[in-house]
């Protein structure tokens, strides 16, 4: 069967077209049609998304990306570029739409949404609608190449998810089988999430404070990978040291500057993340700095300095939690998706963690094209809800609306 699906919940807009054989416990997916077209060059001058904008901006790209991903599948033919458009009728090859309902900016998914219901008003398709952040977590399976296969394998479960981008931060337990036929509902369980600000908007605002351009992720860890080459760490913060402590030197020995940072809630109980407060710490940090040395952002060493630090701190309590949620419930998979999973310092610390804590644990992430949004990871989601029965077939359904806050 072939599936499209449609994203549009923040700054992308994507489609994908994909074909997909069930063989027994595999899932064979073939890419027909892959296509992201981005908006960041638009909200950068803005510094961040502005949902009015990216609202616009869908609707005028979606029949451009769409015609396309039909063009890549050579189905030109069979479908008008724009459901919107009076044209060539459907050749009746696309089986399942599936779109992206939440969360996110609901102006923006609406967008999609009503792309999908023209499409199922025109051609009668079902919809399938998906949970954004469950496309992260089968981000994981596209590899290099147009084929890929989902397995069904007992020996993987119980799996456990990381979800770290601009608007989450969060674990999620997958006890069993959350593709297996037989279930109609899926078993995510989310054991923690940030209580405040998710790690992408802190990394995104700190490199604001910085002067960075948006998106701040790629931006802060560029800077912190230049200081952890040219200044490696000298030891690591010890457990019950005051995490407030911060010391500031005289710029003129700005190399020997030590700055230290906190690692909000690394040590609470649960499995709950807080990342406002390492951002106002940020900023007093900066403000301190500036009061003792002016024009402190001028100054490239002490911006990596701060960017290195903010890091580590970030990516030191993700690890840190992921690992423990990794021993306390015995998981043998683990999958981490979301725009923060492109973070290369946190996919060597995880991976390192996990080795030093001699845990059998097989860490996955997602191919690099893949660790943003993206309509492919919609396409998969899509199918298990489809094999679910969670489609609906008319554009009439009350299920067809966009949900800001949805959760797993
Ligand atoms: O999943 P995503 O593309 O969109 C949302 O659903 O939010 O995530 C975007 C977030 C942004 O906050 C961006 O700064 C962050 O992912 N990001 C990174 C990196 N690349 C993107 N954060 C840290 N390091 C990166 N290399
Ligand atoms: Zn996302």
């Amino acid at each position: 069967m072939r599936i499209l699906a449609i994203e549009t919940s923040c700054d992308e807009t994507a489609i994908s077209l994909v074909e997909v054989k069930q063989e027994g416990k595999k899932t064979k997916f073939k890419i027909l049609g892959n296509e992201v077209s981005s908006q960041i060059d638009i909200h950068k001058e803005y510094g961040g998304v502005f949902p009015a904008l990216a609202k616009r901006e869908h609707i005028k790209n979606l029949p451009l990306v769409f015609e396309k991903v039909l063009k890549e599948a050579k189905m030109e033919k069979n479908y008008s570029p724009s459901p919107l458009l009076k044209g060539r009728t459907g050749g009746g090859k696309i089986d399942v739409v599936a779109v992206t309902t939440g969360p996110g900016l609901e102006p923006a998914l609406w967008t999609g949404i009503v792309f999908a219901k023209e499409l199922n008003k025109k051609y009668k398709i079902p919809i399938v609608p998906v949970n954004h952040m469950e496309g992260h977590i089968f981000s994981i399976f596209p590899k290099k190449g147009k084929t890929f296969t989902v397995e069904n394998k007992k020996e993987l479960f119980p799996m456990l998810s990381l979800l770290v981008s601009g608007g989450h931060t969060e674990l999620i337990l997958i006890k069993d089988n959350p593709f297996d036929s037989a279930q109609d509902k899926l078993t995510y369980k989310k054991i923690g999430q940030t209580r405040d600000d998710a790690v992408g908007e802190a990394f995104d605002k700190v490199a604001r404070m910085l002067g960075l351009p948006y998106p701040g992720g790629p931006e802060i860890s560029k800077l912190a990978g230049i200081e952890r080459v040219s200044s490696p760490a000298k030891g690591k913060i010890k457990e019950g040291s005051d995490p407030l402590a911060l010391r500031a030197l005289p710029l003129s020995r700005e190399r020997e500057i030590q700055i230290q940072l906190p690692r909000p809630m690394i040590y609470s109980k649960d499995y709950d993340f807080s990342f406002s407060g390492l951002k106002t710490a940020v900023l007093y940090l900066i403000r301190d700095l500036e009061k003792q040395h002016s024009n402190i952002l001028q100054n490239d060493k002490m911006k990596q300095k701060i960017a290195c630090e903010f890091e580590n701190a970030a990516i030191e309590v993700l690890v840190h939690k992921t690992t423990k949620a990794i021993k306390e419930y015995k998981i043998k998979t683990l999958i981490v998706g979301g725009g923060v999973s492109a973070n290369s310092y946190l996919q060597e610390q995880m991976k390192l963690k996990i080795k030093k804590e001699k845990l059998k644990t097989k860490v996955h992430f997602p191919s690099k094209s893949l660790t943003g949004d993206n309509a492919l990871m919609i396409a998969i989601a899509g199918y298990f809800g489809y094999k679910n029965k969670k489609f609906v077939k008319s554009h009439k359904s009350t299920k067809l609306k966009a949900k800001g806050n949805l959760s797993l």
